[in-house]
């Protein structure tokens, strides 16, 4: 199976750390942080994988990783769902995706269908969040209709390049993922499964440092 892996953005949020080095190359205790997305999609049954990222960052990804994956170029960081039409003729079927900067201690079996993640959070205000009565994403909500935050995992299948042809830029400029989902869950072609295990992104000081803390932990009980 084929997945996805979605390394570009600009890591504004980690300030000059990400200035000089693509944020998915820093370290996340003792390994690089693509190393985590690669194991998520590894341990969903993955046997190839792309990475898109930021036409002068692909050299870093190949230097670590070597041949052994498809690289794609984003030309401008137009948003998440501006990266995942960049996988359109990679992928054949069901296919997951996962952003780069997504640290999950576990990852689910792989689905039939598309399929969205959630993981309970204490900061809703902060992430894109499910409201299980509506069905619908609602993006850093003041009044959050839940804790269930939509996690950087998702399973799509081969219309998801149609959805993303249809998209208009945001207010940022940006084709969103959110637009993505939501246009799935309310034609009801979408599954939503909360993750189990830890979840956290990486792209802020205190969320890398707390995957990292997890990385050490699980390293130390290996
Ligand atoms: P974000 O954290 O939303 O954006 P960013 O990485 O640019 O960081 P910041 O907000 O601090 O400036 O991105 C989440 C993931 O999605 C990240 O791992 C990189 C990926 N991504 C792309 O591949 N292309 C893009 O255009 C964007 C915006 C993000």
């Amino acid at each position: 199976m084929r997945g996805v892996i979605l390394a570009g953005g600009r890591g504004t949020r980690l300030g000059d750390t990400t200035r000089v080095v693509n944020k998915h190359l820093l370290p996340v205790y003792d390994r690089p942080m693509i190393y985590y997305p690669i194991a998520t999609l590894r341990a969903m049954g993955c046997t190839d994988i792309l990475i898109v990222t930021g036409g002068e960052q692909v050299g870093g990804f190949a230097q670590l990783l070597g041949s052994g994956f498809t690289y794609r170029v984003q030309e401008q960081p137009d948003g998440i769902a501006g990266a995942l039409a960049l996988a359109e003729g990679y992928v054949d079927g069901v296919f997951p995706v996962v952003l780069g900067d997504n640290y999950f201690s576990a990852a689910p079996g792989m689905p039939t269908g598309a399929t969205i993640y959630t993981h309970a959070t204490d900061r809703p205000q902060a992430f894109g969040i499910y409201d299980p009565h509506a069905n619908v994403i609602i993006e850093k909500p003041k009044d959050p209709a839940s804790d269930l935050a939509v996690t950087g995992l998702y399973v799509y299948d081969a219309q998801v390049f149609d959805v993303i042809r249809k998209l208009t830029p945001s207010a940022r400029g940006e084709l969103e993922i959110t637009d993505v989902n939501n246009t799935y869950l309310w034609d009801s072609r979408m599954a939503v499964r909360q993750i189990p295990g830890v979840w956290s992104d990486m792209g802020t000081p205190d969320s890398l440092l707390t995957a990292a803390l997890h990385a050490k932990e699980t390293a130390h009980a290996a």
